[in-house]
């Protein structure tokens, strides 16, 4: 058996990425602060991700080596974040059309390129991870890496790595949501005229949550939209221990007091409330 090594060389290394993009916007800016959220983020993702690997019985008894493995990819899952935000500041300071920009890239891909070449993390396991945590499963089952995937002996882990970092990532998400109110921090917030700020929840949106479907992003209008895709998470949650987590924090009930005060239909936060309750059992 390998020996478990501790995460202080893939800590350090991650640090590097994050000092690179800190040395290439301002201090004070949106950008740092964003890069500053990232790191955080991506500790935070590690820290909820042991937490479900341990506590999860089909992990659990997974060798030191995949703990290793999956490990690392929980912290690197968003290393293509710093470079991300670093091309975004690039946009605004030369005019360009900032949010064409933010729907150009895609952090994941940016990621994949940055640890492949890299023999440290060159492991199909974290790469995977990397490049299709922030996509819809479909997406994902319909890929051309995906079907490769599927004939490599590694299969099985490279999906189980994949399921524990989509569950630790919003686990995290989640929690920052509703420690540091952090909806009310990112770019579609701040981009919200005033009606879309106080409006209710779109009937598109709301079709998608009772069709048992993951909200899509380019269909939110409102900010009670934005609660509700949060919200449809529900829909997206691999491992008992993580809805075990998402119970311990309640944030079902962050998130619904949240969403009343947008959305004045008691009937459907009760209904909304019934769906959380039965797809978190
Ligand atoms: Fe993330």
């Amino acid at each position: 058996m390998q020996k478990e090594t501790g995460m202080q060389d893939d800590l350090i290394n991650f640090k590097k990425f994050y000092n690179e993009a800190v040395q290439k916007v301002p201090t004070d800016s949106f950008y740092r602060q964003s890069v500053d959220h990232k790191y955080r983020h991506s500790i935070d993702v590690l820290h909820f991700g042991k937490e479900v690997l341990q506590k999860t019985p089909e992990l659990a008894g997974k060798t030191p080596e995949f703990r290793k493995v999956a490990q690392q990819a929980l912290l690197f899952h968003d290393v293509g974040r710093f470079e991300e935000l670093v091309r975004l500041y690039e946009v605004e300071k030369n005019n360009g059309d900032l949010v064409a920009a933010s729907k150009a890239q895609n952090h994941g891909i940016i990621g994949y390129d940055l640890l492949k070449d890299d023999e440290r993390y060159n492991d199909m396991r974290i790469l995977f991870a990397v490049r299709w945590h922030g996509q819809m499963p479909a997406e994902i089952c319909g890929s051309e890496m995906y079907q490769a995937a599927q004939k490599l002996p590694q299969f099985t882990e490279i999906t189980e790595v994949l399921r524990l970092v989509r569950d630790a990532d919003k686990l995290a998400n989640l929690h920052t949501i509703k420690e540091q109110d952090r909806l009310r921090k990112d770019i579609f917030y701040l981009h919200l005229s005033p009606e879309a700020l106080n409006a209710p929840i779109s009937e598109d949106v709301k079709a998608q949550f009772f069709a048992g479907q993951v909200v899509l992003t380019a269909t939110l209008h409102s900010f009670a939209d934005r609660i509700m895709q949060v919200i449809s998470w529900i829909y997206d949650y691999n491992y008992t221990e993580t809805k075990n987590i998402f119970k311990k924090h309640q944030f079902a009930d962050y998130l619904l007091q949240n969403l009343a005060q947008y959305h004045h239909n008691a009937d459907d936060i009760a209904k909304i409330r019934a769906e959380i309750a039965q797809k978190m059992q």
